[in-house]
Protein backbone atom coordinates (compact mmCIF):
# COMPACT_ATOMS: atom_id res chain seq x y z
CA UNK A 1 0.00 0.00 0.00
CA UNK A 2 1.74 3.43 -0.66
CA UNK A 3 0.19 6.20 0.40
CA UNK A 4 1.94 9.40 0.89
CA UNK A 5 -0.89 10.98 3.11
CA UNK A 6 -0.05 12.61 6.92
CA UNK A 7 -3.01 12.08 9.16
CA UNK A 8 -2.23 13.83 12.28
CA UNK A 9 -4.73 11.51 13.84
CA UNK A 10 -2.93 8.84 13.30
CA UNK A 11 0.21 10.27 15.14
CA UNK A 12 -2.42 10.67 18.29
CA UNK A 13 -2.81 7.00 18.58
CA UNK A 14 0.87 7.22 20.18
CA UNK A 15 0.80 7.11 23.92
CA UNK A 16 2.66 9.59 26.33
CA UNK A 17 2.48 10.73 29.75
CA UNK A 18 2.81 13.48 31.23
CA UNK A 19 5.39 15.34 32.92
CA UNK A 20 7.09 18.19 34.41
CA UNK A 21 10.83 18.75 33.00
CA UNK A 22 12.57 21.03 34.93
CA UNK A 23 15.62 22.38 35.25
CA UNK A 24 17.97 25.55 36.88
CA UNK A 25 20.51 28.24 35.83
CA UNK A 26 22.19 30.43 38.22
CA UNK A 27 20.00 29.85 41.05
CA UNK A 28 17.01 30.06 38.65
CA UNK A 29 14.50 27.24 38.81
CA UNK A 30 11.82 26.53 36.14
CA UNK A 31 9.85 23.82 34.85
CA UNK A 32 7.35 23.16 32.17
CA UNK A 33 5.05 20.31 31.53
CA UNK A 34 5.92 17.85 28.62
CA UNK A 35 4.41 14.43 27.07
CA UNK A 36 7.65 14.09 24.74
CA UNK A 37 9.42 12.11 27.67
CA UNK A 38 10.45 8.53 27.38
CA UNK A 39 12.96 5.66 28.22
CA UNK A 40 15.41 4.87 25.73
CA UNK A 41 17.87 2.57 27.72
CA UNK A 42 18.17 0.47 30.38
CA UNK A 43 21.97 -0.10 31.31
CA UNK A 44 22.83 2.26 32.22
CA UNK A 45 19.24 4.23 32.01
CA UNK A 46 19.02 6.83 29.92
CA UNK A 47 15.90 9.33 29.15
CA UNK A 48 14.92 11.15 25.80
CA UNK A 49 12.66 14.49 26.38
CA UNK A 50 11.44 16.78 23.37
CA UNK A 51 11.98 20.62 24.31
CA UNK A 52 11.00 23.67 21.87
CA UNK A 53 13.67 25.71 21.49
CA UNK A 54 11.87 29.27 22.25
CA UNK A 55 11.29 27.97 25.69
CA UNK A 56 12.88 28.95 29.04
CA UNK A 57 13.13 25.23 30.08
CA UNK A 58 15.36 24.59 26.93
CA UNK A 59 17.54 27.38 28.26
CA UNK A 60 18.18 26.27 31.44
CA UNK A 61 18.71 22.50 30.44
CA UNK A 62 21.45 24.19 27.53
CA UNK A 63 22.98 25.83 30.12
CA UNK A 64 23.09 23.41 32.97
CA UNK A 65 22.90 19.95 30.92
CA UNK A 66 20.77 18.72 33.80
CA UNK A 67 17.15 18.22 33.89
CA UNK A 68 14.33 16.19 36.35
CA UNK A 69 11.55 14.73 35.47
CA UNK A 70 8.43 14.59 37.97
CA UNK A 71 5.59 12.18 36.85
CA UNK A 72 2.30 13.72 37.35
CA UNK A 73 -0.56 12.17 39.30
CA UNK A 74 -3.97 11.85 37.47
CA UNK A 75 -5.37 13.75 40.59
CA UNK A 76 -2.89 16.94 39.06
CA UNK A 77 -5.57 19.80 38.86
CA UNK A 78 -5.77 22.01 35.78
CA UNK A 79 -4.28 24.78 37.93
CA UNK A 80 -0.97 23.30 38.22
CA UNK A 81 -0.95 22.11 34.36
CA UNK A 82 -1.53 25.18 33.28
CA UNK A 83 1.12 27.20 35.40
CA UNK A 84 3.56 24.94 34.05
CA UNK A 85 2.02 24.28 30.56
CA UNK A 86 1.10 27.74 29.48
CA UNK A 87 2.76 30.10 31.34
CA UNK A 88 6.53 30.70 30.81
CA UNK A 89 8.81 31.01 33.46
CA UNK A 90 9.92 34.69 31.70
CA UNK A 91 6.65 35.90 33.06
CA UNK A 92 5.60 33.71 36.10
CA UNK A 93 8.13 32.26 39.15
CA UNK A 94 6.60 29.08 38.57
CA UNK A 95 7.99 27.01 41.49
CA UNK A 96 6.99 29.90 43.89
CA UNK A 97 3.89 28.28 43.45
CA UNK A 98 4.01 24.83 44.40
CA UNK A 99 5.97 22.88 47.00
CA UNK A 100 9.29 21.68 45.83
CA UNK A 101 12.44 20.01 46.23
CA UNK A 102 16.04 20.41 44.54
CA UNK A 103 17.99 17.31 43.24
CA UNK A 104 21.60 16.56 43.63
CA UNK A 105 21.36 17.62 39.87
CA UNK A 106 20.60 20.77 41.32
CA UNK A 107 16.76 20.43 39.23
CA UNK A 108 13.73 20.70 41.17
CA UNK A 109 10.84 18.32 40.83
CA UNK A 110 7.04 19.23 42.20
CA UNK A 111 6.31 16.99 45.22
CA UNK A 112 2.13 17.71 44.57
CA UNK A 113 0.12 15.30 43.14
CA UNK A 114 3.21 13.45 41.73
CA UNK A 115 4.15 9.95 41.58
CA UNK A 116 8.03 9.91 41.33
CA UNK A 117 10.97 11.97 40.04
CA UNK A 118 13.93 11.34 38.09
CA UNK A 119 17.06 12.77 38.17
CA UNK A 120 19.14 12.95 35.15
CA UNK A 121 22.27 14.66 33.53
CA UNK A 122 22.25 15.72 29.13
CA UNK A 123 24.96 13.56 27.52
CA UNK A 124 23.69 14.67 24.14
CA UNK A 125 21.51 17.16 22.14
CA UNK A 126 19.85 16.82 18.76
CA UNK A 127 19.13 19.60 16.98
CA UNK A 128 15.24 18.35 15.79
CA UNK A 129 14.04 21.41 13.85
CA UNK A 130 11.41 23.48 16.20
CA UNK A 131 12.51 21.09 19.20
CA UNK A 132 15.88 19.85 21.06
CA UNK A 133 15.96 16.24 22.09
CA UNK A 134 18.07 15.99 24.90
CA UNK A 135 19.37 12.35 25.87
CA UNK A 136 20.38 12.55 29.80
CA UNK A 137 21.73 9.79 32.28
CA UNK A 138 19.45 8.76 35.15
CA UNK A 139 21.48 9.77 37.92
CA UNK A 140 18.46 9.57 40.60
CA UNK A 141 14.75 8.57 41.27
CA UNK A 142 12.48 7.42 43.64
CA UNK A 143 8.90 6.79 43.73
CA UNK A 144 7.42 9.62 46.23
CA UNK A 145 3.46 9.09 45.80
CA UNK A 146 0.67 6.40 44.92
CA UNK A 147 -1.99 6.67 42.39
CA UNK A 148 -2.18 6.51 38.92
CA UNK A 149 0.14 7.96 36.22
CA UNK A 150 -1.61 11.21 34.59
CA UNK A 151 -1.44 9.87 30.73
CA UNK A 152 -1.88 12.24 27.68
CA UNK A 153 -4.79 10.86 26.43
CA UNK A 154 -6.98 11.21 30.48
CA UNK A 155 -5.57 14.70 30.26
CA UNK A 156 -6.46 15.17 26.33
CA UNK A 157 -10.21 13.21 26.63
CA UNK A 158 -11.21 13.02 30.34
CA UNK A 159 -10.21 16.53 31.55
CA UNK A 160 -10.54 17.44 27.76
CA UNK A 161 -7.27 20.06 28.42
CA UNK A 162 -5.92 21.49 25.38
CA UNK A 163 -2.18 21.60 23.89
CA UNK A 164 -0.16 24.89 23.16
CA UNK A 165 1.34 25.00 20.11
CA UNK A 166 5.29 24.62 21.54
CA UNK A 167 4.42 21.22 22.07
CA UNK A 168 5.07 18.61 19.58
CA UNK A 169 2.23 16.56 19.38
CA UNK A 170 0.62 20.16 18.75
CA UNK A 171 -2.58 19.96 16.48
CA UNK A 172 -4.62 23.32 15.13
CA UNK A 173 -8.05 21.40 15.47
CA UNK A 174 -8.79 19.37 18.95
CA UNK A 175 -6.92 16.47 18.12
CA UNK A 176 -9.82 14.11 20.03
CA UNK A 177 -13.49 14.22 18.76
CA UNK A 178 -14.47 14.99 14.49
CA UNK A 179 -11.44 14.51 13.01
C1 LIG B 1 -0.34 18.83 27.60
C2 LIG B 1 0.92 19.59 27.26
C3 LIG B 1 2.00 18.93 26.69
C4 LIG B 1 3.16 19.63 26.36
N1 LIG B 1 4.23 18.94 25.85
C5 LIG B 1 5.37 19.62 25.55
C6 LIG B 1 6.53 18.90 25.12
O1 LIG B 1 6.56 17.67 25.05
N2 LIG B 1 7.63 19.63 24.78
C7 LIG B 1 7.66 21.01 24.85
O2 LIG B 1 8.70 21.62 24.56
N3 LIG B 1 6.58 21.69 25.30
C8 LIG B 1 5.45 21.03 25.67
N4 LIG B 1 4.38 21.72 26.18
C9 LIG B 1 4.43 23.19 26.20
C10 LIG B 1 5.21 23.79 27.38
O3 LIG B 1 4.83 23.20 28.61
C11 LIG B 1 4.94 25.31 27.41
O4 LIG B 1 5.41 25.90 26.21
C12 LIG B 1 5.51 26.03 28.62
O5 LIG B 1 4.79 27.24 28.80
C13 LIG B 1 6.99 26.38 28.50
O6 LIG B 1 7.39 27.04 29.69
P1 LIG B 1 8.82 27.73 29.90
O7 LIG B 1 8.96 28.86 28.89
O8 LIG B 1 8.76 28.26 31.31
O9 LIG B 1 9.88 26.71 29.72
C14 LIG B 1 3.23 21.04 26.57
C15 LIG B 1 2.16 21.69 27.19
C16 LIG B 1 1.01 20.99 27.53
C17 LIG B 1 -0.14 21.72 28.20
Amino acid sequence: MSNTQIDKGALFTLGYGLYVVSSHREGRLNGQIANAVMQVTSTPPKIAVAINKDNLTHEYISHSSALAITILSESAPMKLIGLFGFRSGRDVDKFAEVSFETLPSGCPFVKEHSLAYIDAQVEAAHDSGTHTIFIARVIGAQIIGQGKPMSYAYYSQTLRGKTPPTAPTYKAQAPFGNR
